[in-house]
């Protein structure tokens, strides 16, 4: 099985570049379907999601190019009336946007129901109840497959019960090829609907309002081609901010909005961390011992849920106690028992995580339940002085492009092994170096 051996205690120092936007680039890719002309996405981040989504594309009868590494083309004048459904495309929560844009584009669409990971019933009542006011006829079939039709798609005003990223990017794209006008109230405001709605405007849509919690959609007959560039991963670049903090390093982190990045940037200063910003640029610097805080994830402008793991990792090395609310997701806090086998000291009461900040976490072998905890255990590993084993990686593989490398080019000791002879050798080499 694949594992991340780390060997923790170095300070990180550096600079490390963000990738794309995982979460805009998979809706982004599902919105390039809804044209007949060729669409061309850069910045698209090299991670095993976005291979799965642009597979399912691909055997639909989409033709899908990929000349270089962060680069597609796709041409989806060829769609074939099949469903999108692979035991691979059940595994990711961003194949629910098949289901908009083939409903858009084709007013018929039949997509095996999103997977993802295990942080909560993840409901899509909120999508359901959108496509219907919009006219289409919807089912889940006992397989497991949603069949969305209509004979026409027309506008409606939505009320959203509540804030959801997924049901406003599903909404927007359908919304988008409906006769008439959609309003979406109680709309999501994250960067990634921002960057799908500027995506769909690029292609003729008339979308206005998005970032803001009401979106104005006027359907227009068809969408064109279009060439656009993915906005940089806000998680990814937090997560690296916080690996600065957790290892009292001095990291830069280059291609980033700092704007998105904002309540992340809040909470490290609150911890005690120095927070210095240009225009696609963030330096983390920390020094000496981090504080206490309290945090609760909102959706955007709020501190994000994907960066909750991260948080509690930090708070763990604080001086004090913390409390951490989880706000978004009613089942988030399974990878606390890992982090415990660390010596972490967290109780977790339902939504609410108590944390008893240390000196330094001791290293431990341990199992990835998700994409963002496997991240946080690895910022825990990085900064515990020894050799920890986090497997289960395929989790963080879902959504980080070259984690182990980038860490490693900021002084990280990280290496990803597949067999138990890679592990003997990777042993070797991270103890060899500590005694030279
Ligand atoms: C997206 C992100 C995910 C992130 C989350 C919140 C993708 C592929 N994933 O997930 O990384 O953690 O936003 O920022 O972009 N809900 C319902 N009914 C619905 C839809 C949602 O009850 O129809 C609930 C969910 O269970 C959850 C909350 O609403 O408790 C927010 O979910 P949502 O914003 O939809 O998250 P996702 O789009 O699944």
């Amino acid at each position: 099985m694949e594992q991340y051996i780390v060997k923790g205690g170095n300070s990180l120092v550096g600079e490390v570049e963000i990738s794309g936007a995982k979460n805009a680039a998979l809706a982004i890719l599902a919105a390039s379907i809804m044209t007949d002309d060729t669409v061309t996405i850069e910045n698209v981040p090299d991670v095993s999601d976005i291979r799965v989504l642009t597979q399912a594309i691909e055997s639909i009868g989409a033709v899908v190019e990929h000349p270089q590494r962060h680069v597609y083309t796709i041409n989806g004048s060829q769609i074939l009336d099949l469903p999108v459904d692979n035991e691979l495309i059940r595994s990711i929560r961003g194949s629910y946007y098949m289901i908009g844009a083939l409903l858009g584009k084709h007013k018929n669409a039949q997509v095996a129901l999103p997977g993802g990971c295990a942080i909560g019933l993840r409901p899509i009542d909120q999508h359901l109840k959108g496509f219907k006011a919009l006219g289409a006829e919807v089912r889940v079939k006992p397989s497991g497959i949603v069949v969305a039709t209509a004979k026409n798609l027309h506008g409606a005003h939505i009320y959203m019960d509540l804030v959801s990223v997924g049901a406003t990017i599903n909404v927007m794209m359908a919304a988008s090829l409906a006769k008439g006008i959609t309003i979406i109230e109680n709309a999501a405001k994250e960067p990634h609907v921002v960057d799908l709605a500027n995506f769909l405007n690029s292609m003729g849509a008339r979308i206005r309002g998005a970032g803001t919690d009401v979106i104005r959609i006027k359907g227009v007959e068809r969408l064109h081609g279009t060439e656009y560039a993915i906005i940089p991963d806000q998680i990814e670049a937090g997560t690296y901010m916080f690996a600065a903090a957790a290892t009292r390093g001095d990291v830069t982190i280059t291609n980033v909005i700092p704007k998105h990045m904002e309540s992340i940037s809040a909470k490290l200063k609150e911890i005690g961390c120095q927070i210095s910003e240009s225009d696609d640029a963030i330096r983390v610097v920390a020094t000496g011992r981090l504080q206490p805080t309290n945090v609760k994830t909102m959706p955007y402008p709020g501190f994000p849920t994907d960066m909750q793991p991260q948080v509690v990792v930090l708070l763990g090395l604080s001086n004090g106690t913390s409390i951490v609310t989880e706000g978004v997701f009613e089942n988030r806090f399974r990878y606390v028992d890992e982090l415990m086998k660390m010596g972490a000291k967290v109780t977790v009461e339902g939504r609410t995580a108590i944390i008893d900040g240390q000196d330094a976490y001791t290293p431990a072998t341990m199992s990835a339940p998700d994409l963002r905890a496997g991240a946080a255990l690895v910022i825990a590993a990085l900064s515990a002085d020894g050799i920890s084993k986090i497997d289960n990686i395929h989790y963080v593989e879902r959504g980080y492009e070259d984690f182990p490398e980038k860490l490693r080019a900021i002084g990280g000791e990280i290496i990803k092994t597949a067999s138990k002879e890679e592990e003997s050798s990777a042993l070797r080499r991270l103890n060899l170096k500590a005694i030279s």
